[in-house]
């Protein structure tokens, strides 16, 4: 009978085992200097390898020629512990056996010395899932447990366990495991499979598992299942629904030429090929989200799952963006998949999408000659609150000119020392574009502020907190409230909707306009752009 590869490739000691040093070490010593405990915890992503260590403990435990970190494999123990039915280690799935009545059983058991083995082992798969009440009665065992038993609790949700039993455990966090780890068990697999398969399949199949290794061996069969005993890159990215670096370059490389009609080719070739346009725009968030992780670490990095070549191609990509742009790219992708995900127009929505990455890559020039743009004078009352809508036949994005940075609030007067208006959001946002963190002071427009001790509280939508989670806004607060402070951020949604529900301004509409004529930025930009007229005078203030 075929026996699917991830079983027939579970670890059988530690040796095997990738990934997981920290538990590998910390087991293995308690062993060697006779510690062991009767409670553990082993939590982590699914398919890391908690149920596999649970395993090669107990063998550990109760091989003949035990305990010893090494077991034997040969031994009856620990064979039977292989196969799943030993008398002495007893595994429950406590996604179907939840209830008290088991627990109670346990309890029963417990008290009986093992039959045969030094240890009674039990391993308690999925245990965030056993009831309150059957928790207690575990807990009963746990505070006098018989010296002869071992628990192992199995959970990817380790906060759900409750204090009481995890207080009395010790608890292994399983990291997600290296993706070039990965590649490298599947080699070795493969090669006793005597599957040929190159190292290009091999990290689209292990990137496909993202850090669990029991969904990358599942991919793997998928893909000897579809492809036979050789695995092509093109079949198996198919297959999988994953793209090659070149498809996803070319968004980039459109990006930068400013191609617009490249993009809707990219989109043409998708569905010709007919491949998953979904598929494809999360790979494209992911290829972004990459491309920043290069650009900020600068040079190889396990945070990205992909081998050196990759490494060093993404590297060079990257070079051509600056991080606000892979951000702003990112960012706009990432929504574009959200809206992928419920549209019935995915082809529109992707055309859509990828045209405004051109667009939003052209704003740049704009930010640029904007720079240039004078503050108001020192002297002059701060008129803040002033944003000019503008079109112009010259100039091409309307769209995305109505708000761009560096125009979305007049400049300020930038004070040497910040002066203090008592209206602390206002105070903190000229503190910041004082300190050039345009992007953070772009990011409070949509906050709120709010003092509390030495604790500096801004609650603003998610998509803001990056922009606000620096230490230089930090620094920027300590200058301006003479003490020092931490930012403390709080995700809240609600703040966009909240602006735009706040009340009507006083000031009369031809009186803003007055005013926003008057401003000096909003004349250089008439002088910038001789074509532009303004249609709409917001206050920003309300
Ligand atoms: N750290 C690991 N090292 C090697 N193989 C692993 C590892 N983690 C998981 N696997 C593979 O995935 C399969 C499932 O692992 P398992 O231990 O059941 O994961 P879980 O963390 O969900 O309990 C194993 O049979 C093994 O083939
Ligand atoms: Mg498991
Ligand atoms: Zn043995």
């Amino acid at each position: 009978m075929y026996q699917v590869i991830a079983r027939k490739y579970r670890p059988q000691n530690f040796d095997e085992l990738i990934g997981q040093e920290h538990v590998q070490k910390t087991l293995a010593n308690a062993i060697i200097s006779h510690r062991i405990a009767h409670g553990y915890i082993f939590s982590g992503q699914r398919g890391t390898g908690k149920t596999t260590v649970a395993r090669i403990f107990a063998r550990c435990l109760n091989c003949i020629q035990g305990p010893t970190p090494t077991p034997c494999g040969v031994c009856s123990s620990c064979v039977e512990i292989t196969a799943g039915n030993a008398v002495d280690v007893i595994e429950i799935d406590a996604a179907s056996n939840r209830g008290i009545n088991e627990m109670r059983e346990i309890r029963e058991n417990v008290r009986y010395r093992p039959s045969r083995d030094r240890y009674k082992v039990f391993i308690v798969d999925e245990a965030h899932q056993i009831t309150k009440e059957a928790f207690n009665a575990l807990l009963k065992t746990l505070e006098e447990p018989p010296e002869w038993v071992v628990f192992m609790l199995c959970t990817t949700e380790a906060a759900e366990i409750p204090i009481t039993i995890a207080s009395r455990c010790q608890h292994f966090n399983f990291r997600s495991v290296d993706f070039l780890q990965v590649v490298e068990r599947m080699r070795l697999i493969v090669q006793q499979e005597g599957i040929s398969a190159d190292d290009e399949v091999l990290s689209v199949i292990a990137r496909a598992g993202e850090g669990s290794v029991r969904d990358s061996l599942s991919a793997l069969d998928q893909a000897i299942a579809c492809c036979g005993n050789t695995l092509s890159v093109d079949d198996v990215r198919a297959l999988l629904g994953m793209f090659g670096a070149d498809s996803l370059k070319a968004v980039a490389s459109a990006v930068t030429s400013q191609d617009g009609a490249a993009m809707l080719d990219i989109v043409q070739e998708l569905e010709r090929n007919g491949q998953s346009l979904q598929h494809f725009c999360r790979e494209l968030s992911r290829y972004w989200r990459n491309l920043l992780v290069a650009k900020i670490s600068g040079k190889p990095t396990t945070l990205i799952p992909a081998s050196d070549p990759e490494q060093q191609a993404l590297l060079e990509t990257a070079g051509g963006f600056s991080e606000e742009d892979l951000t702003r790219y990112l960012n706009l992708t990432l929504e574009l998949y959200k809206t992928m995900q419920y549209s019935l127009q995915p082809r529109m929505h992707l055309e859509l999408g990828l045209v405004k990455l051109v667009q939003a890559g052209r704003l740049q020039s704009l930010e640029e000659a904007l720079s240039g743009i004078p503050s108001a004078a020192k002297t002059q009352q701060p008129p803040r609150s002033v944003v000019a809508s503008v079109t112009s036949p010259a100039a091409p994005p309307p769209a995305r000119f109505t708000a761009p940075p560096p125009i979305k609030r007049a400049p300020e007067p930038q004070a040497e020392a910040p002066a203090t208006t008592g209206d602390l959001h206002h105070d903190l946002s000229l503190a910041l574009r004082a300190a050039k963190l345009e992007f953070s002071a772009d990011a409070l427009q949509q906050a709120a502020v709010e003092l509390k001790g030495s604790d500096l509280i801004i609650r603003a939508p998610k998509g803001r907190m990056l922009a606000l989670k620096d230490a230089a806004v930090a620094a920027a607060a300590t200058k301006l409230l003479g003490r020092p402070v931490r930012i403390k951020l709080e995700v809240d949604e609600s703040i966009v909707a909240a602006a735009v529900a706040a009340p009507k301004p006083e000031v009369s509409s031809s009186d803003l306009r007055d005013r926003a004529m008057a401003h000096p930025g909003v004349k250089r930009l008439q002088e910038l752009f001789p074509d532009a007229q303004i249609r709409t005078v917001r206050n920003l203030n309300e």
